[in-house]
């Protein structure tokens, strides 16, 4: 696939997803059987499509909510600066909640997102992260859940963006430039 001056290639197919999100989901509810609620929220914009998936396949009562922070902007360096452009519509106090993250990096969104949420008094708090690039670890910080170890790339689709492309490629591609 060509686009622009980079190319995209296959990394993990939608079938290796979809099989994993599978297994994961089974320990999620394992994990949760004894919540009246879960409150599953999903970290805007590259989570969409990933938290569209896990709730289909979870079967536990679960309420959907959306919170949105920024760290990346368009480039390919993160920022070290965690801001809270869109806070969640309910509130979380006493509740069961789980995060849900499309790739944690050096850390500094989950770690920023996490300390925000705890504050709030949730009855339990565990992450997913649908990606992991623990080479790139600049805080001290593992989500509950990770679908899939990857090195140090920089990866498109499945709701991951490039400059705010390749959201809907159906599974997840490594980028090389020309
Ligand atoms: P962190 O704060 O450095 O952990 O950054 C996490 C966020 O950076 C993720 O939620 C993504 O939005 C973005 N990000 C990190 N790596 C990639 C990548 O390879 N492709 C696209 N976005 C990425
Ligand atoms: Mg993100």
């Amino acid at each position: 696939m060509t686009q622009d001056d980079y190319t995209v290639s296959e990394m993990i197919s939608a079938k290796s997803i979809a099989a994993r999100i599978e297994a994961l989901a089974r320990e999620i509810e394992t994990h949760f059987a004894s919540t009246e609620k879960l409150v599953v929220v999903g970290l805007l914009r590259g989570s969409f499509v990933f938290i569209a998936d896990l709730v289909r396949e979870l079967k536990l009562p679960v309420e959907v909510d959306f919170l949105e922070a920024s760290s990346y902007g368009n480039a390919m360096e993160s920022s070290r600066e965690v801001r809270v452009l869109k806070d969640l519509s309910g509130a979380i106090e006493g509740r069961d909640v789980l995060v849900v993250e499309d790739i944690v990096d050096t850390g500094h969104t989950l770690n920023h997102v996490l300390g925000m949420l705890r504050r709030r008094g949730p009855a339990r708090l565990e992450t997913i992260a649908l990606l992991d690039k623990p080479s790139r670890r600049e805080v001290d910080i593992r989500a509950t859940w990770i679908g899939f170890d990857i090195p140090d790339e920089f990866v498109v689709g499945y709701g991951i963006d490039y400059a705010q492309r390749n959201r809907n490629l159906p599974f997840i591609g490594k980028v090389s430039h020309k």
